[in-house]
């Protein structure tokens, strides 16, 4: 099992076309969407920006525009990013139309491949989803472009979980973020809410402080989803 890693989403993605992606936004696309999809959501269809997904929306009457700019909702959407938005109540049986500003951009980088969505909180039923799998390469989101720190401490936690499974890091994308995994769950914690991305969301106040928290849990959520 061979393990390409991202850091950020800019194509082209490493490794051969038919690995599977596997694709992480920890803030919180992934985590949010994960979710979504254990609380009934039907589908996902990324938009890449805000005009697109309002088109998408068309297309597919009776779906819900998701999505979220500087972390908050976008106006006249039906739902922003916060996990907690995300109730079975509200998206059983939905297709949701999802533009955030990184998360988003990962999917798309990898349109046409298996997509298998990751974050903290599922990412045992991600390792053993990824057993048996040849070639695997992880996207992760970063923000605008550039790595965060959370999204790579996650895949560099998967890469080490993968050992476990005959798994190989390929390349310094691979080998870097093995090394700079967290170690534990107060630390996965620490890296988390420590981040820049998770300090900002903080200062937004207290329900996207809770997100972060939510975000940071190990393994809350026993499902993996494709998308
Ligand atoms: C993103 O996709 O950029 C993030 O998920 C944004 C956020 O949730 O704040």
């Amino acid at each position: 099992m061979r393990i390409h890693v991202l850091p950020a989403p800019v194509g082209p993605l490493p490794g051969p076309s038919d690995a599977t992606a596997v694709i992480i936004d920890v803030l919180r696309a992934t985590s949010t969407l994960t979710r979504a999809l254990a609380n009934g959501a039907a589908r996902v269809i990324e938009a890449a920006t805000v005009d697109e997904a309002i088109v998408l929306g068309q297309r597919h009457p009776g779906s819900l525009l998701c999505g979220e700019r500087e972390g908050r909702i976008i106006p006249g959407f039906d739902l922003g990013n916060s996990p907690f938005e995300y109730t079975n109540e509200r998206v059983a049986g939905k297709t949701l139309v999802f533009a955030s500003t990184n998360g988003s951009q990962a999917l798309r980088l990898a349109a046409g491949r298996t997509r298998i969505l990751a974050a903290f909180v599922n990412l045992s039923a991600v390792v053993e989803r990824l057993r048996g799998a040849p070639e695997i390469v992880i996207v992760c989101s970063g923000k605008l472009g550039e790595p965060s720190i959370e999204d790579t401490a996650c895949a560099g936690l998967l890469v080490r979980r993968l050992r476990d499974h005959g798994g190989e890091p390929v390349g310094e994308g691979a080998t870097q973020a093995e090394r700079d995994a967290p170690q534990d769950e107060a630390a996965i914690r620490e890296v988390v809410e420590g981040s820049e991305h998770g300090r900002y969301l903080w200062s937004l106040g207290a329900e996207f402080a809770s997100d972060v928290a939510w975000c940071a849990s190990l393994d809350v959520i026993d499902q993996v989803f494709e998308v």
